[in-house]
């Protein structure tokens, strides 16, 4: 979503940033997409708001207790806007809220007093010593980072967490069951990440790795599925397809995707708009959405 960052090409990793202006003056050929623009901060929104009436819940990591007792330490990885943070802050006004992403997405002035964000880049490692959380969560990451950067990610957010803390992911997958419209989108999504090194399926992936870090137990997880689309997902689908059509038709996916597609722009939209039609009328693909926890030894 959003505008291009540059990658340093000699080390793989990010470029470092200090707001999106400077993104903008280093945009290279689209490697990785950053929230520059107001339609993102809306899919972030939208996106938490479904999630949390999918899961009915903001976590599934067994922290209600400790969130309700107070004193529990919170840290949301590359927060975004922070809604998450937000609401899980407004609930549990005695515990303490952290967030900390690579752009001034955040809001800075008008927030709780229980939170707090800070910019930073999970990839250059977490500004916070070992040990420091009670419970670190992320999620929708799955078209950022390459497989080397979870490994990479996974390591820092474990290495914050105290002994006894929970670390969670929450993140989507693509539906396997499109219609052939919408399935042309979803390949040249796929061959396009899988260009940067990036797969937007990792369910298996974020629990191979947390099942071979031994310095974590008790990996579990849990799948919602939604139909894409009003006549077969209800008020919900329609919602998801809603974040569907942000996704795809926002800066700057029609002139990115396109040309995987071997479309030009003005057929890419044209094509999508059948996409939607067919989601409504003949195939509702089935989305998983998930969530995977565990415990730090
Ligand atoms: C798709 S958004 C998800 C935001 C948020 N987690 C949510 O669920 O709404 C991806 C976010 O990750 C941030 N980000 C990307 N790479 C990052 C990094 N290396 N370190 C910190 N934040 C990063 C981006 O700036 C963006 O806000």
């Amino acid at each position: 979503m959003g505008n291009v960052l540059s990658f340093s090409r000699k080390h793989g990793k990010l470029a470092k940033s200090k707001n999106t202006q400077n993104v903008q003056k280093k945009t290279e050929p689209l490697k990785y997409y950053l929230p520059n623009f107001i339609t993102d901060t809306d899919i972030m929104v939208m996106s938490h708001f479904f999630d949390r009436y999918l899961f009915q819940c903001n976590f599934k990591a067994p922290i209600e207790e400790k969130l309700t007792s107070g004193r529990c330490k919170v840290l949301d990885v590359c927060c975004g806007a922070g809604t998450w943070l937000l609401d899980m802050a407004s609930a549990y006004g005695s515990s303490n809220f952290f967030g900390i992403d690579l752009c001034f997405v955040f809001p800075t002035e008008i927030k709780p007093e229980n939170v707090q964000f800070k910019l930073g880049d999970v990839l250059e490692g977490l500004p916070f010593d070992d040990n420091t959380f009670d419970y670190v969560h992320q999620g929708h990451m799955v078209d950022v980072f390459t497989l080397d950067q979870w490994h990479f990610a996974i390591t820092e957010i474990i290495r914050v967490c105290k002994p006894g803390g929970y670390v969670e992911f929450a993140e989507p997958e693509l539906a396997t069951n499109s219609g052939p419209i919408l399935s042309k989108f979803y390949d040249a999504l796929v061959e396009l990440s899988e260009s940067r090194n990036v797969k937007i399926r990792m369910y298996d992936n974020i629990i191979g790795i947390l099942n071979s870090t031994i310095s974590v137990q008790n990996v579990e997880s849990k799948k919602e599925v939604i139909s894409l689309g009003l006549k077969k997902g209800g008020y919900v689908g329609n919602e998801y397809l809603m974040i569907h059509n942000e996704f795809f038709l926002n800066v700057p996916m029609p002139e990115t995707l396109s040309k995987f597609m071997g479309l030009s722009e003005r057929e890419y939209l044209e094509l999508y708009k059948r996409a939607k039609n067919e989601v409504e009328s003949v195939f509702s693909p089935d989305c998983e959405v998930y969530k995977i926890w565990c415990q730090k030894r």
